[in-house]
């Protein structure tokens, strides 16, 4: 098994270094891979330093898989020519995950899509992930008939350049900037650049991507998303209203039984999901479960989990998990 990762010095990367190593993921050839710039640097991969390559020596060394983060201008270059010499690909850009001829896969609802044939396997955005972790049970017993999303993103989303920027605003330093504004104590009504409709594209994914994974174009969906200040994970309030009737009972139970999602919901004592207990948890996390008493079909809920776990590191990690015990 030779594993490379690339984009293996970002935020993303170092988190699945971590998890490979927590999760007892076994290799015999760890590639560490990341753009010229960091070509020579080191990186520790189960207590040993290895050197980062550049993508060419990573192609040349023929990886069984390779995890990319690296953004979507490097997937769409590197990844086919990494899948023409026989590697899986799991891609954590946004480069393939709408394109007809690649499966976007979140293991706990759609694994058994992928075969041999899928060399490309797309990753799908933090948000959407741990929003359908808690929704799709929801689709198979009731159906979705429309969702009304806000989230509250975690600067981490954006990577090792937003971090710095919100330190430095902490500490009165000048700095790059990864927001065109202040970040620190203030909220950012935009995550990634406008399209055409006046929603951002990464609103645009939770509606895209949710239509794909839970394989239904008729579900309504409107979202706005918001960067706040914040490092545990992403948070996101929702108001789903389902095809018929519900029990807030059979929707606890349904919850209580869902593989890697926890119902964090106790009211009398302020229990509820907070990015704070998320921060490097691998689960997604629910509570504020209520009826919505201005539509007799519709819940709403509160989901937490961090975004660069389950959002990205650990979803890819468990994709690499399923093609080593089911494809390889
Ligand atoms: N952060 C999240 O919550 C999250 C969640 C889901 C998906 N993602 C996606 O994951 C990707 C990485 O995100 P991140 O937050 O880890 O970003 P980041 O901290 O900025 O790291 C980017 C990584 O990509 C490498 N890289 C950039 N251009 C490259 C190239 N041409 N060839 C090889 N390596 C290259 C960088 O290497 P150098 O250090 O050498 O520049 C670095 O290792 C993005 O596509 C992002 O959309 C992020």
């Amino acid at each position: 098994m030779k594993l490379a990762i690339v984009g293996v010095t970002g935020l993303v990367g170092s988190k699945i270094i971590s998890l490979l190593e927590q999760r007892n993921f076994e290799i015999d050839e760890f590639i560490p891979v990341a753009s010229e710039n960091s070509v020579g640097k080191q990186v520790n991969f189960n207590s040993k330093p290895y050197s980062v390559v550049g993508v060419e020596k990573a192609i040349e060394l023929k990886p069984d898989i390779a995890i990319f983060s690296a953004g979507s201008e490097a997937s769409l270059k590197y990844a086919p020519l990494f899948a023409s010499e026989g590697c899986y690909v799991i891609d954590n850009s946004s480069a393939w995950r709408m394109d007809e001829t690649k499966k976007l896969v979140i293991p706990e609802i759609n694994a058994n899509l992928l075969s041999k044939d899928d060399r490309i396997i797309a990753n799908p955005n933090c948000s959407t992930i741990q929003m359908l972790i808690a929704l799709a049970p929801l689709q198979e017993k009731y159906g979705i008939e429309r969702l009304v999303i806000s989230t509250y993103q975690s600067i981490t989303g954006t990577g090792i350049k937003a971090v710095k920027q919100m330190n430095n605003e902490r500490n009165e330093l000048d700095g790059e900037k990864a927001y065109p504004y202040q970040i620190d104590k203030n909220c950012i009504p935009q995550c990634d650049i406008f399209t055409e409709n006046g929603y951002t594209k990464e609103e645009m994914k939770l509606v895209n991507e949710t239509r794909k994974i839970l394989n239904d174009n008729e579900i309504k969906i409107t979202a706005t998303a918001v960067r706040v200040p914040v490092v545990g994970g992403h948070s996101e309030s929702i108001n789903v209203e389902l095809k018929t009737d519900y029990e807030l009972s059979d929707i606890i139970n349904i919850f209580q039984n869902t593989e890697n999602l926890i119902l964090l919901d106790d009211i009398q004592n302020n229990i509820y999901p907070m990015p704070i207990q998320a921060n490097d948890k691998d689960e997604v996390f629910v509570g504020r479960l209520r009826k919505d008493f201005s539509c007799p079909k519709a819940l709403n809920m509160w989901v937490v989990s961090d975004n660069l776990r389950k959002g990205a590191a650990t979803n890819a990690v468990q994709i690499a998990e399923y093609i080593k015990a089911n494809i390889l």
